[in-house]
């Protein structure tokens, strides 16, 4: 048995930004309303037009990875891609990512659990690495939401939260077995799979009905959440799946160097921070800057993070993901 190493970090966002204030030109919401309820100042969107997508900026993530790395994308063994947002409907973007890099004939294997797809990838990823089954593999997370979100007064509870861009990492094989990615732990609970989704777009509906009775004012063509719940179910399931983490690994919050939560929300970040007691140190948030960009926003904040000499050699690093699905997960790592 091996383990599974993070060796490159990269990420990508489109360099249009959006704030608060110029959300209130389009829909009855203010700055004031938008930093109390979620943290967020603005995010990034993908201008209409510029011909950016989730897989265009999940290679530019990528081939920041790699070249950090040192890796080769010859040398890639698996690519790993997790989106909630795909190019098409099939295939899936791993293959997209692996035909505009150039990649060869390495599997590609997309992942479908949208907030918790970074860290379901990054589990699978160290499972193929465990076995020895495959060396060095690619794992993106990209999201392309604001195609999709209804941006008038009607859609406002979703299109303040979320933002488009892409992170990436790569993994590599460790003998050592202190060094790298020491446990991951992944749940889903498919009864509320309808309270926070998109329905209208779906096979359910095949495309003859779908064109038939089309309409740009029909809540199921934009994202559906409930917001309350699904807030309430976060708070709870982060804590159980950060304790297993802890538990797991015989460490405690003061062995903690950086927790890095999904960014969902700034205040389910800080209750969790205050819950478990961890200083302003121990916790890297960037929501304020970019939204919720779901796959996406545990790679970029981990990039950032590693960037900015937050996460050093022997560091011990927590993550912990929770949404749609539902699903959550954490994965604890010795740096
Ligand atoms: O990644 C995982 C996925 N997502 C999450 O983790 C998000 C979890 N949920 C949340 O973060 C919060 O529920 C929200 C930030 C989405 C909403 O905050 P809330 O405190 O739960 O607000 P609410 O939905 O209960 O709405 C309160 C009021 C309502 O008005 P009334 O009925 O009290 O008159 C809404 O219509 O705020 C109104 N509202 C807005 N007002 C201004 C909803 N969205 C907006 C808005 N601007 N953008």
């Amino acid at each position: 048995m091996y383990n599974s190493r993070i060796v490159g970090l990269g990420h990508y966002v489109p360099d249009n930004i959006v704030t608060n204030d110029d959300l209130s030109k389009l829909m009855d919401t203010d700055d004031a309303w938008i930093t109390e309820r979620t943290g967020i100042k603005e995010r990034r969107l993908i201008k209409k037009g510029s011909g950016e997508g989730t897989t265009s900026m999940g290679v530019k993530a990528a081939e920041m990875a790699l070249e950090r790395a040192g890796i080769s994308k010859d040398a890639i063994d698996l690519i790993v891609f997790a989106t909630l947002s795909p190019d098409l409907y099939f295939p899936g973007c791993g293959v997209l990512l692996q035909e505009q890099m150039g990649m060869g004939t390495c599997p590609a294997l997309d992942i479908r659990n949208q907030c918790s797809g970074f860290v379901y990838g990054l589990s699978v990823a160290d499972q193929f690495i465990k076995t020895g089954m495959y060396r060095n593999v690619l794992l993106v997370g990209s999201e392309y939401h604001s195609g999709g979100m209804d941006f008038t007064t009607r859609g406002r509870t979703v299109s303040v939260i979320f933002g488009d861009g892409a992170g990436a990492a790569v993994l590599t094989r460790e003998e050592n077995p202190t060094k790298g990615i020491q446990s991951t732990h992944l749940y889903s609970e498919g009864k509320h799979a309808e309270e926070l989704a998109i329905i209208g777009p779906s096979t359910k509906r095949w495309i003859p009905e779908i064109v038939a009775d089309y309409d740009e004012d029909d809540s199921r063509y934009h994202p559906y959440m409930n917001g309350q719940l699904v807030f309430k179910n976060a708070v709870v399931r982060f804590s159980e799946v950060m304790q297993e983490a802890l538990l797991k690994n015989g460490k405690t919050t003061l062995d903690i160097d950086l927790f890095i939560p999904h960014q969902a929300n700034l205040r389910i970040a800080q209750f969790i921070q205050r819950k478990f007691k961890l200083t302003d140190d121990q916790v890297y948030n960037n929501i304020m800057r970019y939204g919720n960009t779901t796959a996406a926003s545990i790679p970029i904040a981990l990039s950032e993070a590693w960037s900015e000499g937050k996460i050093k050699q022997n560091d011990t690093v927590l993550l912990a993901a929770f949404g749609s699905g539902f699903t959550w997960g954490s994965a604890l790592i010795h740096w």
